[in-house]
């Protein structure tokens, strides 16, 4: 039986109950529910900066968007939220990695909004030990009420997104009402426009303190976030580089990825043109052994974060991506006094089932 939906006392983020005009229209078209705590900080990282020498080095503190330890993928998935409430679902179904932040944020919402969530978790990163199976990120969709399936493989997008919709089956059979977000990039990237809003913000912070931006630097995995900050700047005619630490696969393939997440997400704003080959920026030298597999240069970008700014980043993300930050100032990519600006995702849940890596501590 398909236990009755909680959809019938559900909540708004703020505790008054959920009506559709909850839902706001953003981007002309598109509907989000509110739950990101905006504007996230943007904050100057002086103790980096001093030990780097060369650019000034800031982060904008999206690990502190607010829902359930925040993160990227609160502004995004506010998008996919304003759908499923449109849509009249009671069910969210999705899919990642055992430690999947996105699979933690829409349990989230769900959990808010009164709905029931499902969470298939693909094996993609061998040999890890209990605590990647039972901390973090999974802890957390426990308690926050998740159903969890397993999907033996990690690397196959169409078979997940596959499985996600037999589930989404048999939810229908029981009498349920069903929403899938899936994973392949076949599909409208709406969590990009919570990054057009990103950029909106940014800009604006940077307006209000006279800093111009030179660059940007962003984990890059699934593209939305990538693809979103580049369509948001493009859009607002901002040719500000963006360069893309790749989490997920080796340059060539993530290079596709980019270029297609971003134009997708330009065309969501009517501007599919607006993205160019020469738009991306893409670099692996910090994706390590592979997803979600550390190697050096990340235990040195966790501590350094952590013991130079105070800023938690994880094993999986953030972390690579900070190293890459590291990694690129130390190669010269940016001159002295150019302004850089490192996008933290968040993630930070995952740091706590990747404990056996700081043994020495
Ligand atoms: C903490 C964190 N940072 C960065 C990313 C990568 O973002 P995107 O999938 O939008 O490329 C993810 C994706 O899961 C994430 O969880």
């Amino acid at each position: 039986m398909h236990v009755p939906s909680r959809a019938s006392s559900s909540r708004s983020p703020d505790g008054a109950p959920s009506t559709t005009a909850e839902v706001r229209v953003s981007h002309g078209r598109y509907s989000r529910v509110r739950f990101a705590r905006t504007p996230t900080p943007l904050e100057a990282m002086p103790n980096m900066t001093r030990l780097l020498g060369g650019p000034d080095l800031y982060v904008k503190r999206d690990d502190l968007t607010g829902l359930a330890f925040g993160g990227n993928k609160v502004r995004q998935l506010e998008y996919y939220f304003g759908d499923i409430v449109e849509k009249g679902a009671d069910t969210v179904i999705t899919t990642g990695a055992t430690q999947s932040n996105h699979a933690r944020v829409a349990a989230a919402m769900a959990c808010r909004l009164g709905l029931d969530c499902e969470v298939q978790h693909e094996r993609r990163t061998p040999g890890r030990d209990e605590a990647y199976y039972r901390s973090g990120n999974v802890l957390l969709l426990k308690l926050m009420g998740a159903r969890l399936h397993d999907y033996p493989e990690g690397e196959d997008e169409h078979g997940a997104d596959a499985a996600l919709r037999e589930i989404a089956d048999r939810v229908r059979s029981e009498g349920g009402r069903p929403y899938v977000i899936p994973l392949a990039p076949t599909h409208p990237p709406l969590g990009a426009l919570g990054y057009v809003d990103m950029v909106d913000e940014l800009l604006e912070q940077a307006r209000e303190r006279g800093l111009g931006i030179d660059a940007i630097v962003t984990p890059t995995g699934s593209a939305s976030t990538h693809g979103g900050i580049l369509a948001g700047l493009r859009a607002r005619g901002s040719g500000i580089p963006v360069y893309g630490i790749c989490v997920r696969r080796r340059a060539e393939a993530q290079r596709e990825r980019v270029l297609d997440r971003a134009r997708a997400a330009a065309g969501l704003l009517g501007r599919r043109d607006l993205i160019g080959e020469d738009d991306i920026e893409v670099d692996d030298s910090w994706l390590g052994p592979g997803y979600g597999l550390p190697d050096d240069n990340l235990m040195e970008a966790i501590r350094l974060a952590a013991g130079r700014e105070a800023l938690i980043v994880d094993p999986v993300y953030s972390g690579k991506a900070f190293a890459g930050l590291v990694g690129l100032v130390r190669r010269g990519a940016f001159g002295g006094g150019e302004n850089v600006v490192f996008v933290h995702t968040g993630g930070t849940p995952a740091l706590f089932a990747y404990t056996g890596m700081f043994e020495d501590l």
